[in-house]
């Protein structure tokens, strides 16, 4: 019972998670847009940067972007903050009921470094926070004054972040840690620096003076940040569904190349809204594709050929060992009542009927067994891959 509850939590907190992730992603999407499609010629408004005329759903809309705020305070201002708080608490709760409480399947893996669930709990915490912490401090620094240098020295940080994580948890473990401390600075971006920020302006219009431009300068960059990041941190959320990314022994480099994949693509995406000349922003198509073009080289199998043939029996007993607890009909492990994606492994008929799903997930990606608990070796992997070949 309690392992179906902790199914149906991890659920229902994984489609909160999306839909106030879409709501936030949306909203950034749409104001990245917005500000880029602003007329700033033709009359205007006193204190108006541009306007736009935009139609959806059936109806005309007519938006005016003020550079520092409105001479006069509406009285109701429509914020865009939950999404983003909503969208990080939910990712923590996720991190919470999939991560800390199975850590032996899914944080640690023995072979890259024996951890127990409580430091691999306090390394989680402690990264992400000191991981903020940097982030924070680069962009108040001297450094925040020069955008291409900050983003450089962000890009670093991400990737130090990677080399870290694929060192000390399981590949999912790792990328699944990169996008949930990039996720985290971008929701404390809007939490502690874009919404204080704005709230000083519209206290400073409360009070009768002009807003300092400063604040709202500083907004816009937290926010492109964000907006450049959006891209690489849905791939690295989705990740743990493809155990292939985090293969490569430096999969490191794989996370370097979502990053450039994701935020030329963003900045190609953003570009089009501005309605710039192709031939300004043109050169972020073959740049997004030629790194996913290298990202799928490096992450493509290498198995060696050869060695002795493999009985049935010794496939079998491999599996017994290593699989069987969870993927029987009746499995023996605490975390499972049934065998996870109905993958049986309990005959020799099972193994053929699985043998291209065994091949990629314990052979090709090591994916499994899941947080590798029976340590199964390499040696293991190999024997079981030459009798899966064998089959053909
Ligand atoms: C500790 C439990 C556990 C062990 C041991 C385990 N698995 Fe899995 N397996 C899982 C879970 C959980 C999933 C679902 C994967 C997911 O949600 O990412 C899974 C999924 C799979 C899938 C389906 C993948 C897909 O996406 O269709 C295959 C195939 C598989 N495992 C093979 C194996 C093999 C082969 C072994 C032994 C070498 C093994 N597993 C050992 C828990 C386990």
């Amino acid at each position: 019972m309690e392992v179906f509850l902790g199914e149906w939590a991890n659920l229902l907190i994984r489609w909160m998670h999306m839909i106030v992730g879409i709501g936030w992603i949306g909203t950034s999407f749409y104001f990245m847009a917005l500000d880029y499609s602003l007329n700033k010629l033709g009359q205007k408004n006193p204190g108006v940067l541009g306007t736009a005329w935009q139609v959806h759903g059936g109806g005309f809309y007519y938006v005016e972007k003020y550079t520092v705020a409105p001479p006069q305070l509406p009285e109701t201002l429509h914020w865009f903050k939950w999404e983003a708080y909503l969208t990080w608490v939910s990712g923590f709760g996720l991190l919470i009921v999939q991560y800390y409480l199975h850590a032996r399947s899914y944080l640690i893996d023995p072979a890259v470094l024996p951890l127990e669930p409580w430091q691999a709990i306090a390394i989680s915490l402690g990264s992400i926070l000191v991981g903020w912490a940097i982030y924070e401090g680069l962009c108040r620094s001297p450094i925040g004054q020069n955008a291409t240098l900050l983003a450089l020295c962000f890009f670093a940080l991400i990737i130090g972040a990677a080399v870290f994580y694929t060192h000390v948890y399981s590949g999912r473990g790792a990328f699944l840690h990169v996008g949930a401390l990039t996720g985290s600075i971008m929701a404390t971006n809007v939490f502690a620096v874009i919404v204080p920020n704005q709230k000083k302006m519209v206290a400073a219009l409360i009070r009768g003076e002009t807003p300092d431009a400063y604040y709202g300068m500083v907004g816009k960059q937290r926010s492109t940040h964000n907006n450049y990041l959006t891209l690489p941190v849905l791939l690295m959320m989705v990740s743990p569904h493809y155990p292939f990314l985090s293969s490569h022994p430096h999969a490191w480099m794989v996370v370097a190349l979502i990053l450039i994949a994701g935020a030329t693509i963003r900045h190609y995406l953003n570009r089009v809204d501005a309605g710039d000349d192709w031939n300004s922003y043109g050169w972020a198509a073959p740049v997004a594709i030629g790194a996913l073009m290298i990202a799928i080289f490096i992450t493509a199998p290498r198995t060696k050929e050869g060695g002795a043939a493999v009985a049935d029996a010794e496939a079998l007993a491999i599996t017994h060992k290593h699989c069987a607890m969870c993927h029987s009909a009746k499995p023996t492990h605490v975390a499972f009542q049934e065998a996870p994606k109905n993958v049986t492994l309990d005959t020799v008929a099972d193994l053929k009927k699985y043998a291209a799903l065994i091949y990629l997930q314990a052979v090709q990606n090591k994916a499994m067994p899941l947080g590798n608990e029976t340590a199964m070796t390499d040696d293991e992997r190999e024997a079981l891959g030459r009798w899966v070949k064998a089959l053909k």
